[in-house]
């Protein structure tokens, strides 16, 4: 076979592959196989299937790329691969769902159409916009939260040794999501507090997540929309992975509301994707994904810029993770210090 036709056929045989993981994850294949090797018959009746056949022609699928082995005849066993799925697992169960899902999935089908346009197919794909689209569905709103999550941990590893949060008691984490990021935050400053904004179906999330942490006290939730309005009186406002997935126009709508909300020289914080070239292909990629998605996109300094100028906010410091900072290759942030006029 020559190569430009073994390319086309590993990209393609991928695309399956992915759905297969996905159906695994939804299945709990993980779960099912982790106590020991099942036959096809008992595996079918333990996920409620109807057909076993229909069982094992996907078990037969997954086998083909090491997600499952066949121990003898019928009976199948997990796999190290398999074992990152469970539950139990760790990121990848959180990914693969996130990716798979049609909340994800479905405006990346018409790819060309964002390409030539120059603007998101989600409206049309999902027939609303991604967040609206969390809200109906709140399985998938979870998968990517806990995403999310996992990605803010990286991130707090990386920037809380970078940026201090001395002296600032309330702290406002304006679309913070499951609250991860603001209670690694609350656990190095015990006599900070914080509130959680968000959506109003997210905030119901975040509140158990914050309970499990021991932080239940030390955190008010807020539930609302940042582009109206944001809670008022905090000694710092930070947007964590918001504004990328923004337009312009939006971008400045989001900032002003939290400068009105800030007190004259309190800072506001992003803490996002900066564009460089010297990770060009990384950051082309999540440019072009978020602009399928939500209309969002990773912005250049001069962009940030002029988004910070427009909301009245003085720029005072921008702070690129060291190379070789691990958060710093899987997900790149940068840390803008603006102040409120
Ligand atoms: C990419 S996530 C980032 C979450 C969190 N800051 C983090 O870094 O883990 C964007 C967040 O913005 C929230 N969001 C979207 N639209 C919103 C709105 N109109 N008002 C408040 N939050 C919103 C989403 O629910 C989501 O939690």
């Amino acid at each position: 076979m020559n190569e430009p036709e073994d390319n086309l056929d590993r990209i393609i045989g991928a695309h399956w592959n992915l759905h297969i993981l996905g159906a695994a994850v939804r299945l709990g294949i993980a779960d099912h196989l982790a106590e020991g090797p099942r036959t096809v018959v008992d595996l079918a009746k333990a996920v409620g299937a109807n057909s076993a056949n229909a069982v094992g022609a996907f078990l037969s699928n997954a086998e083909s790329f090491g997600l499952v082995r066949r121990v003898e005849g019928d009976r199948f066993a997990e796999t190290p691969m398999l074992a990152l799925l469970r539950r139990d697992g760790g990121a990848y169960r959180n990914i693969v769902s996130m990716l798979t899902g049609p909340g994800l999935c479905r405006p990346l089908e018409m790819l060309h159409r964002v390409v030539l346009r120059g603007r998101s197919h989600t409206e049309e794909a999902l027939g609303q916009g991604l967040w609206s689209y969390y809200q109906d569905n709140p399985e998938e709103a979870a998968s990517f939260a806990d995403f999310m999550s996992e990605l803010s941990g990286m991130v707090a590893d990386s920037v809380l040794p970078r940026y201090s949060f001395s002296g600032r008691n309330k702290i406002i984490d304006v679309g913070g999501s499951n609250g991860t990021f603001l209670s690694r935050i609350l656990m190095e400053y015990p006599d900070a507090a914080g509130v959680l904004f968000d959506l109003p179906n997210v905030i119901e999330r975040a509140r158990r997540n914050i309970a499990e942490q021991g932080l239940a006290a030390r955190v008010e939730f807020v539930g609302g929309s940042f582009l109206e309005e944001v809670p008022e009186g905090g000694d710092i406002y930070l947007l964590k992975s918001v504004l990328s997935d923004w337009d312009d126009e939006s971008c400045v709508r989001i900032l002003s509301r939290c400068r009105d909300a800030a007190p004259p020289g309190t800072p506001v914080v992003v803490v996002d994707w900066l564009y460089h070239d010297d990770s060009k292909s990384l950051f082309d990629a999540l440019d072009l994904r978020q602009l399928a998605r939500v209309d969002g996109k990773v912005r250049t300094l001069p962009q940030y810029e002029s988004l910070f100028e427009s909301a009245a906010l003085d720029l005072k410091r921008v702070d690129r993770p060291a190379n070789g900072d691990a958060a710093g290759e899987w997900a790149p942030t940068t840390v803008f210090e603006t102040i409120r006029r």
